[in-house]
């Protein structure tokens, strides 16, 4: 159950949010939480998070170990802060920031080498949809981002699916049709990976997941988990979607 903060809150807000959200979580040991604050407030997530079972995630993570990359952060930049999940790849950074399957791919890959978790976000745009171009859509982008990992770098990676249409519209895709694409990106993972990795690879959705619709969604037997947006940026929220 993942939170992306996306660019909201400051450190001492962050701050806040964890001493509302830990007790909340507190037992809940079915599933493994994740928030992905801003870099500027990954340091206080990471102490604010100390010592329960919270792991923190960046938004982004550059290929390169270190150089003259303006603006960039490398993995072990973030590993040394106690960074454990990296979500790469995500529709808004391919939308604004040109991120391509091919970035995403060195992202992944680069993210894995210095010791990060990568969520590998895929989906399609509304106009791709309709023009029943979905499959097509989800197909590239797990050919160009995903399947020229190796099989050992695979089985360390989550995927997300979060159709573009559905992220911060309050526009849900409906249990059946977020179901039906992660079936499908299970069976391209099949035919590069084999059924094992592909049965063991964990594919989140995400779009507008709010704590009255997460039950259905996770009661979808290709849905391992969810990555939410706006409604994971309110603890008492984000405490009953992972307490589904
Ligand atoms: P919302 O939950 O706000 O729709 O955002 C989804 C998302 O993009 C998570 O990465």
């Amino acid at each position: 159950m993942a939170g992306n903060w996306k660019m909201y809150k400051t450190a001492s807000e962050t701050t806040e949010f964890f001493e509302k959200f830990r007790p909340l979580v507190e037992k809940s040991d079915h599933a493994d939480i994740v928030i992905c604050p801003p870099f500027t407030n990954l340091a206080a997530a990471v102490a604010a998070a100390k010592g329960s079972r919270i792991e923190i995630g960046a938004q982004n993570v550059f290929w390169a170990k270190e150089g003259a990359y303006t603006g960039e952060v490398s993995g072990p930049m973030l590993t040394a802060l106690g960074i454990q999940w990296v979500i790469i790849g995500h529709s808004e950074r391919r939308q604004y920031f040109g991120e391509t399957d091919e970035t995403v791919l060195k992202r992944t890959q680069a993210a894995l080498e210095y010791g990060l978790k990568p969520i590998v976000c895929v989906g399609e745009h509304l106009q791709e949809r309709e023009a029943g171009k979905t499959e097509a859509v989800l197909e590239a982008q797990f050919a160009g981002g995903i399947a020229k990992l190796s099989a050992e770098q695979f089985a360390k990676i989550v995927i997300a699916y979060e159709p573009v249409w559905a992220i911060g519209t309050g526009r849900t895709a409906t249990p059946e049709i977020a179901e039906e694409a992660h079936r499908f990106l299970r069976s391209r993972a099949e035919a590069v990976y084999g059924k094992a990795a592909a049965d063991a690879v964990r594919i989140l959705y995400g779009g507008s997941v709010k704590p009255d619709n997460v039950k259905n969604l996770m009661a979808q037997p290709d849905i391992d988990g969810v990555l939410v947006g706006g409604a994971s940026l309110d603890p008492a929220s984000f405490g009953k979607i992972v307490n589904f």
